[in-house]
């Protein structure tokens, strides 16, 4: 080990430490299968571009990705359409609402940013269907390349969000009955449910944030799995949209391109550096893991990370 593999281990053992005994926050229990985790789970991981693996805690513990599948199936869109096609159906901006709100641009019904339910459950439904490569499967391909390892589906999660699901139902009906939605919205917001539902641990998420942080090639296998303009484009569309109504606060504290979910995990990306992320089910009023949070950001101060 170098100083500086020594500076990252001990900074992740350090904030695993002093953030372990933080228990504010609620697990998420809107979708019932989330409320049955356990509430003590802490994970840190890090992965740099030359591959170097870093973990503290729970950074093996699996869970599902939920939103954080957003900036991923937003990559895959714009690796099969292009990124005029995709600015055509969901715009990038940000929306300043809660992820679950009716964020849709007054006039055309375009989902605001593909961050929040309604623009992911748009960027869901663009992903081309065909027998021979179908929705899902594509999906759970990118996914799989972006982590660097073949994922899959927490079956009863998935059920438990089809249960749940009459929000993110409502959403895509509304889209269709303002604007563009390319599929059925029940289609849609099913392979929406799926993909919250595929598993990973903090260090699958780690590998995909340093995936889009290495221009789309994963720094573990090697493998080109977007191009760089798709990958800047999705790291610039996690600055701004990626904490949905949180983004500010979190670009000026933390000053990193990030994404949460509402199972615990976050992601930060530190371009051409490094892949971060968190895991830890209690949450914040914003769907943002309390100890996540905190210690992202008091790692992003001790080791200099903030872009800014
Ligand atoms: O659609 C939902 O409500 C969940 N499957 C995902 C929401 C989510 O992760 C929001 N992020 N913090």
């Amino acid at each position: 080990m170098n100083a500086a593999t020594d500076a990252v281990t001990d900074a992740l053992r350090d904030l695993h430490s002093r953030f372990a005994g933080i228990d504010d926050g609620e697990l998420a229990d809107y979708i019932p299968q989330l409320a049955l985790v356990d509430p003590e789970a802490f994970g840190l991981a890090l992965i740099s571009m030359d591959g170097h693996r870093y973990g503290a805690g729970d950074a093996g513990v699996p869970f599902t990705i939920q939103s954080v599948s957003k900036p991923f199936v937003y990559a895959l869109a714009l690796s099969v359409l292009g990124i005029d096609e995709v600015s055509r159906w969901v715009n990038a901006e940000p929306s300043g609402e809660a992820f679950n709100a009716i964020s849709l641009e007054l006039g055309t019904g375009r989902p605001d940013n593909p961050m929040v339910n309604a623009g992911a459950i748009l960027t869901t439904a663009l992903i081309p269907d065909t027998p021979g490569a179908p929705r899902f499967g594509r999906i759970l391909d990118c996914l799989s390349r972006f982590a660097g390892r073949m994922l899959d589906v927490d079956e009863q999660v998935y059920f438990s969000e089809v249960v749940a699901g009459d929000r993110n139902r409502a959403l895509a009906y509304l889209i269709r009955s303002t604007g563009p939605l390319p599929v059925d919205p029940v289609a849609a917001v099913e392979t929406y449910f799926r993909q919250c539902s595929v598993r990973v641990t903090a260090m699958d998420l780690a590998a995909m944030a340093a995936t889009l942080a290495n221009g789309g090639v994963n720094p573990l296998t090697g493998d080109t799995v977007v191009t760089e303009p798709v990958a800047v484009r999705v790291l610039a569309v996690m600055a701004t949209c990626g904490m949905y109504d949180a983004s500010g606060d979190w670009l000026l504290r933390v000053g990193l391109p990030a994404k949460s979910g509402v199972s615990g995990g976050l992601i930060a990306a530190g371009p051409a550096r490094f892949g971060l992320a968190s895991y830890s089910p209690l949450l914040d009023p914003t769907g943002t893991s309390v100890r996540g949070h905190r210690a992202i950001g008091a790692l992003s101060e001790r080791l200099g990370l903030h872009l800014m």
